[in-house]
């Protein structure tokens, strides 16, 4: 008979609390698929009292990670504390030393020391799995690094960020503010601690560098990602979108250019009717499109306890049945450096909104001014404002709102065309410019 795999666990936040029950409920089930009983035999918390409504009779409670880390009863450490430095990341890096196993959640921490540690894990013999660290539940680690190992991959993007996509959903649905939906989502549960990590998109680049070195043999570099979050988003945008035959999500994109790979997350228009448009509230979506085959698309639950769980436990499961893939799908020595795509160089097609002058003339010199930069117009509303007639109020010209859609150009023919009509005073406010992502 084959020894249990004994597991300790340091956090038992949500995430925790359910990987331990998770573990206990599906006992018998987890010894058939992996050949192997898995048990905790112990656990480590911030604090030992806290309430958990958590049977942990029989179960170790260690001094804290590190000591944790360095049981010799344990065979695999399962880091669910989160935060991208000490005590996770000293655990971590003795847990490997010592030939261990481990499991992490922890999406910043592997994207910033992500190299390092997968080096370790590879001389000293052990498993690091973070399939929970994107996409919670979807498989989606597993699927770049074991499902497509004979594919090559041409892009990678998806909607990562739950918290996000729960905002844009409702806004769009049920025409709520931005300060509203944010509110909904950290009751529940899927904003991180400071909910800016979020909605200004940094969880969704940690998420994608990580993808990203799965899919094209890069080393996972955030600061190689380009950065742009929700705020700015306005309903208007939202209901133009829908008019116009597009939703706006947050989308984290690497794809392979003949200039390199580029890592962007930033708000995208989608065309209504692509897969991952159809994609509400909490939920994520990746699609994968590899070389010679139909675009793969995974949709899941991207956050809460059950669903981090979930992928978690399936990582412990791996560890039962003895497999060590590389950490990022080959030797961390084969991976490539990569750095950050000049947005300015992105190519691709355009939304617009600007707030112009209801006058004569006003078009023209719009149309003129992203001619001379040879962008082409795919289509163009104006609208008057609720209430305001043509000649707008107090006979003067009131600014009404002018959305294009381009067809595909260059970021940097855009922001000239944009700077020439402001030049122009034909315009006011900020133009707001969204990139439009086709499938
Ligand atoms: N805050 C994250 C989200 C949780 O909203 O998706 C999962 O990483």
């Amino acid at each position: 008979m084959v020894a249990p795999l004994k597991v300790g666990i340091a956090g038992l936040g949500t995430v925790g609390a359910e990987v331990v029950r998770l573990i206990e409920a599906q006992a018998r089930i987890l010894s058939e698929r992996s050949g192997r009983a898995v048990r905790v035999v112990a656990v480590t918390a911030r604090s030992k009292a806290k309430k958990r409504n958590l049977d942990l009779r029989g179960i170790a409670w260690a001094k804290d990670a590190l000591a944790l880390a360095n049981d010799p009863g344990i065979d695999c450490l399962v880091e669910l504390m989160g935060g991208s430095g000490d005590p996770a990341l000293s655990a971590i890096e003795a847990a490997l030393k010592s030939g261990k196993s481990v499991v992490t959640a922890n999406k910043a921490l592997i994207a910033k020391h992500g190299l390092r540690l997968a080096k370790s894990a590879e001389r000293h013999g052990g498993a690091l799995n973070f399939e929970a660290a994107v996409g919670a539940a979807i498989p989606v680690i597993k699927t770049l690094r074991e499902g497509l190992a004979g594919t090559d991959i041409n892009r990678v993007y998806g909607i990562l960020n739950g918290t996000c996509n729960y905002i844009l959903t409702r806004m769009e649905q049920e025409g709520l503010s931005f300060a509203e939906c944010l509110k909904d989502a950290q009751r529940l549960g899927y904003a991180e601690a400071n909910p800016s990590f979020d909605v200004d998109g940094h969880d969704t680049a940690q998420k994608l560098a990580i993808l990203a070195s799965l899919a094209f043999g890069t080393k996972v570099a955030q600061n190689a990602v380009y950065v742009e979050g929700i705020s700015s988003i306005a309903p208007e945008d939202l209901r133009a979108a829908e008019e116009l035959g597009f939703r706006v999500k947050l989308l984290g994109v690497a794809v392979r250019t003949p200039k390199g790979i580029e890592q962007r997350v930033h708000p995208t228009m989608v065309p209504k009717s692509s897969s991952i448009a159809q994609v509400m509230g909490v939920t994520n979506a990746v699609t994968i499109d590899g070389e010679g085959i139909p675009p793969i698309t995974l949709v899941g639950p991207g956050a809460g306890g059950a669903a981090t769980a979930s992928a978690v436990v399936a990582d412990i499961a791996d560890v039962a049945r003895g497999i060590r893939a590389k950490p990022f799908g080959r030797p961390v020595e084969r991976l490539r450096a990569t750095s950050k795509a000049p947005m300015e160089r992105h190519e691709g097609g355009y939304y617009i909104r600007l707030m112009a002058r209801d006058l004569a003339g006003t078009a023209a010199t719009i149309a003129t001014r992203l001619a001379e930069q040879k962008i082409s117009i795919e289509s163009i509303v104006q609208r008057h404002p609720d209430g305001v007639d043509a000649a707008g109020t107090k006979g003067k010209a009131s600014p009404v709102p002018v959305i294009l859609i381009t067809y595909a150009t260059s970021e940097d023919a855009v922001y000239r065309a944009l700077q020439a009509v402001q030049r122009d005073k034909v315009i006011s406010g900020r133009p707001q410019v969204i990139r439009i992502e086709k499938n």
